[in-house]
Parts: C-alpha cells; structure tokens; sequence
C-alpha cells in the first residue's frame, strides 16, 4: 500500500515537471479520479473547463476527461496541441446522436434552433445552433427569440428544461446510462438510511428523479451549493467521481451516493502513467477538421458569450 502510494507521488512529481517542461495546463473534470484532480492545474464542471481552455496561454491543453471535452478545446484553441491521453474515453451518449441523424430529424420538423449540449461531437456541434451545459441549459434556451426549440441528444436534459421555460421543446431520446440508470426505489432506501440529508440531482437524471430532489446542480453547482448550506449530510445523484472534490472543499460534511453503481468506466480510464506517456511522447492528440470546427465554433461561442 505504501509503495503504491509512493509510486503514485513519484508519477504526481513527474507529470508536474513534464508539464512545465512542455509548457502544457492540465485539466480534469470532476468526475476524475482522486490522483487526477490533485495534480491537475484546474478541475471543473463542462462549462468551467471550456472557458478556461478558450484563456490559456499553455501551448498544450492536457484534458483529462472524455473525447468531447477536449473536441471542445480543440474547437476552442486551434492554434493550441490538446491531449487526450487515453483516446478511447468517450462518453456513450455523445455517440447517441449522429450527424445524419440530426439532418434527419431536422427534415422531420418546421424550421427551429438546435441546441445541443455540449456531451456531443464536433460533427453534431457543427450543424447546432447554439451549445448548452447542465448548468446553462434554462438559460440558454430562454435566451432564443423562438417559440420551440429542439435539444439534443439527452431527453433527461431536455425534459427538465422543457419544465423550466415557455417554450415547447422536442427532443431526441438519448441519455447518460450512468445518470438514466438511477431509479426512485434506490433513491428511496438512500433517503431512509440518512433522513437529515440534502438530495442534490444532475439534470442528466430522470424525471422522477428529480422530482425527488432538494436541488438540480451541474457538478461544480453540487460543489458550491454544498459548500452554501447550513445543512451537514447530502446525498449526491450524480457520478461517483464527485465525492472526491465534495469531500475536499466541504471537510467537515457527510456525503453519500445516491447509487453506487453510478459509476462512468470511460471517465475512470485515465491513469498517471497515461498522462505521462502522453506528455513525454505528445500521444493523443485531438484535432477538429477546419471544415467542422468553424460552425462547431460558432454553436460554442454563441453559449460562452450567453453565459459570462
Ligand atoms: P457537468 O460537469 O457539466 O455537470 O457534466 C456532467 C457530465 O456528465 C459530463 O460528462
Ligand atoms: Fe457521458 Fe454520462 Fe460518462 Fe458524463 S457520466 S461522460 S454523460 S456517459
């Protein structure tokens, strides 16, 4: 267990040299692993990270966290290498949705913005009209001068927005099948075993779900609220990986999961010596073509610039 433990300080001092060295920002989302976002320049929520990835002056982003997210960056900082050290982190509903189904639904309904969240590819991205995170998502759809929108591809997503505008808002039937996958009766046992807890809830969650909840929050909204309340105990209805950074900044609380089986396996692929191997050889690059990335772009920054 010590040599494990030394092993992984030494991996930690390593990659902080390599990125100096390389003059490199390391990012982790909050659903990465504990050995991640201690050593990682910045962790974050979708939103958080895209931002700070569009204000680097790094010559290399380092994202740690699944493909989309470091599309983004790519579509974000052309003129910047972004790493994925493990290319094969996807994140299953992103690749719900093609680009040929959207163009088919498209023909399917009267002419309308599309408004994707941003758990999508450069390809979808690219023929949206504006992108949205969790924690965005209201806003940005309030935003648009129209009277329906379509929102892909989380039916989760757009179902709790749907309740949150005037707006009629269609959708396509995808879903995150670590948030789809918690169910009311667990939830339920859950609240039984800590009856003094707050239940905090992604929107990635079902609606019944969230109709349980005591706040809907993106990851890093989880973080802030937490830190807010008055109250000690909360449990959390969002991936596992959260835990880590809720323990960290709220020392003193109680957090428990909602499920332990919401468990992401593509956001839990990264390891230490992944991140190595991709500094020292620059393996795992992550690069959108022109021809995509310029209408992708402009969906991003249409949502960057709603949501400063
Ligand atoms: P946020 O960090 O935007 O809340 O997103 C959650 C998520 O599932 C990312 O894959
Ligand atoms: Fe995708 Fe869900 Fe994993 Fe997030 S938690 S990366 S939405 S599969």
């Amino acid at each position: 267990m010590r040599k494990d433990k030394l092993i992984m300080d030494e991996q930690k001092k390593k990659v902080r040299r390599l990125l100096k060295e390389r003059n490199a920002i390391m990012l982790a989302h909050n659903y990465q692993p504990p050995e991640i976002q201690e050593v990682a320049d910045l962790c974050g929520d979708s939103l958080e990270l895209s931002r700070k990835a569009a204000k680097t002056d790094a010559e290399i982003i380092l994202f740690c966290g699944v493909h989309f997210m470091a599309e983004t960056a790519s579509i974000l900082s052309p003129d910047k290498t972004v790493l994925l050290p493990r290319l094969d982190a996807g994140c299953p509903m992103a690749d719900m949705i093609t680009a040929k189904d959207l163009e088919h639904k498209l023909k399917e309904l009267p002419p309308m913005p599309v408004v994707t969240y941003v758990n999508s590819t450069a390809d979808v991205k690219a023929l949206s009209t504006i992108c949205c995170t969790s924690a965005n998502a209201v806003q940005i759809v309030n935003s648009l001068d129209v009277p329906e929108v379509l929102m892909i591809p989380d039916r989760n997503l757009a179902r709790y927005t749907a309740a949150r505008t005037k707006k009629k808002v269609h959708y396509w039937n995808g879903y995150c099948p670590i948030h789809d996958r918690l169910k009311p009766e667990e939830l339920q046992k859950a609240k039984n075993n800590h009856p003094d807890a707050l239940f905090m809830a992604h929107p990635e969650c079902r609606p019944e779900i969230l109709e349980m909840a005591d706040a809907i929050l993106s990851t890093s909204g989880m973080l802030k609220f937490a830190g807010e309340s008055d109250r000690r105990s909360f449990i959390v209805g969002t991936e596992v990986g959260i835990l880590y950074p809720l323990k960290k900044s709220c020392p003193g609380k109680n957090f428990f999961p909602a499920s332990e089986t919401m468990v992401c396996p593509n956001m839990k692929k990264m390891t230490l010596t992944d991140i190595i191997r991709s500094l020292e050889h620059l393996e795992g690059e992550v690069k959108v073509d022109e021809k995509i990335r310029l209408p992708a772009l402009e969906a991003v920054r249409r949502m960057i610039e709603l949501s400063v």
